[in-house]
């Protein structure tokens, strides 16, 4: 059993530390933020993301778990140190490290033997070089450490199952020392023969910015030529099943909607860019990638008006509000885009999240938010699905017609039957798939 230091409690150090002290380590999860860690105690989670109370309920009931403010006595106590604060966008498109830097001079200073100092958050390459030149600035003995890259590759909605049983583990890490104490800590996954990458730090680096901004180019991909399926009558989703089934291009990440969003793909798609940028080593497709996922957003509010005409005076429902199902989060969200389009057309707007209808609210107070689907279409002009939530899946299209004062839809996430809302007499648009259904 390894002592582990868990700083910042956001999605990914939350996540992150609960699912290692389920490993069977001894976990201190600490913060400054000391409203968050006072809810943490009390057993009451900061975000909404499914199976995570329980983890932390069953860890902290072990005694394996447990929260803090005191960052340097965290620290102290343990000999595996990750960071794992947030990295915001800044306004050149580069990841913001600021607070990573803070860390690292309170690391520095509470450095009282040798240890693994292991970032998790996304951070530009190279800032392992800059965390431990302030960890050398800041420590007043000659104590050693080992700087180690582990980035995550969590899902929000399903980052527990993707923390648990990880597709692979990266380790950036210099030595044998600390290669060998990181995979002590992921032991169990280790036992499972879960493949463990060891490489370089800056490989590790370099690797996370890779996936994340290839995925991206994926969705952008799929959502341009789901755009011209719309102008040759064929079907996104057929094209994308038989191209997903060549194991070269595989299924996932396939699906066209409103465009990404959320804190990464925005985030980071930009950061590479800027920093190859600073390199010189131009970074087209994911320029491309970025400027397509921009225009998709903007084509929904576009596919909306072609269904409604101006959209001054009417009232428009908007049914999901987070940037994807299973999540609060409306960063980087295609309904920011829709609604913005809305209001600034003269539109009113209702709408209904299962889960972000307050993280929204933030952003625009002036809209109305409603408690159930049933009150977010009532009396309408029209309605945009936005987000797959599960429960949109299953809305009745003849209680959807009732309801409304004009039967006209936009399925931005392609969840609804088609045949369905033709039989009930919808004006209707989605993504890529031909109107007429045989
Ligand atoms: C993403 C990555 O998937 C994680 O591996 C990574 O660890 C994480 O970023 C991160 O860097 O922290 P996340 O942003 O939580 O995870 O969500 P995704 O499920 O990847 O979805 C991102 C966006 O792409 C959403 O707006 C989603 O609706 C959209 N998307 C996803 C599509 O439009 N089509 C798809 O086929 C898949």
């Amino acid at each position: 059993m390894r002592h582990i230091a868990i700083i910042g409690t956001g999605y990914v150090g939350l996540v992150s530390g609960s699912g290692i002290s389920d490993f069977g380590h001894k976990v201190i999860c600490a913060d400054i933020a000391g409203e968050k860690i006072k809810m943490l105690q009390a057993g009451k989670m900061p975000i909404y993301e499914p199976g995570l109370d329980e983890l932390v309920d069953r860890n902290i009931k072990a005694e394996r778990l447990s929260f803090s403010t005191d960052v340097g006595k965290t620290i102290r106590d343990s000999e595996v140190i990750f960071i794992s604060v947030s990295t915001p966008q800044s306004e050149n498109g580069e990841a913001d490290i600021s607070a990573v830097k803070a860390v690292a001079k309170i690391i520095g200073k509470n450095l009282n033997e040798r240890k693994v100092i292991c970032t998790k958050s996304t951070v530009p390459i190279g800032t392992g070089k800059i965390v431990s030149e302030i960890i050398n600035e800041n420590k007043s003995t000659e104590t050693d450490f080992e700087y180690v890259s582990n980035p995550e590759f969590l899902r929000e909605g399903s980052a527990v199952k993707d923390f648990l049983w990880p597709d692979r583990v990266v380790i950036g890490a210099e030595s044998e020392w600390a290669f060998e104490i990181m995979k002590d800590v992921y032991r169990p996954l280790y036992i499972n023969e879960t493949p463990i990458v060891h490489t370089t730090v800056e490989t590790a680096e370099l690797i996370k910015y890779a996936s994340n901004a290839f995925l991206s180019l994926k969705i952008s991909y799929i959502n341009e030529i789901s755009a011209l399926c719309e102008k040759v009558g064929a079907d996104v989703h057929v094209v994308a099943k038989a191209m997903g089934s060549d194991g070269r291009i595989s299924p996932k990440f396939l699906h066209p909607g409103p465009g990404f969003g959320g804190s990464c793909f925005p985030k980071d798609t930009s950061a590479l860019v800027s920093m190859a940028q600073n390199k010189n080593v131009p970074m087209r497709t994911i320029q491309a990638a970025i400027e397509t996922n921009a225009h998709q957003k903007k084509r929904m509010v576009k596919k909306l008006q072609a269904l409604t005409g101006d959209f001054s005076g009417l009232t428009i429902g908007i049914l999901g509000l987070a940037f994807k199902s299973k999540t609060d989060d409306v960063r980087e969200s295609a309904s920011l885009e829709m609604v913005g389009s809305l209001l600034k057309a003269g539109a009113q707007v209702k709408a209904y999240d299962p889960e972000a209808n307050t993280s929204f609210a933030e952003f625009y107070p002036q809209i109305t938010y409603c408690k159930t689907w049933e009150e977010a279409v009532k009396d309408t002009d029209a309605v945009a699905v936005m987000t797959e939530w599960n429960e949109f899946r299953t809305m009745d299209a003849k209680t959807l017609k009732n309801l409304m004062k004009s039967p006209i839809i936009l399925d931005t996430r392609n969840i609804l039957s088609r045949k369905e809302l033709q039989k009930n007499g919808f004006s209707f648009d989605n993504v890529g798939r031909p109107m007429e259904t045989k």
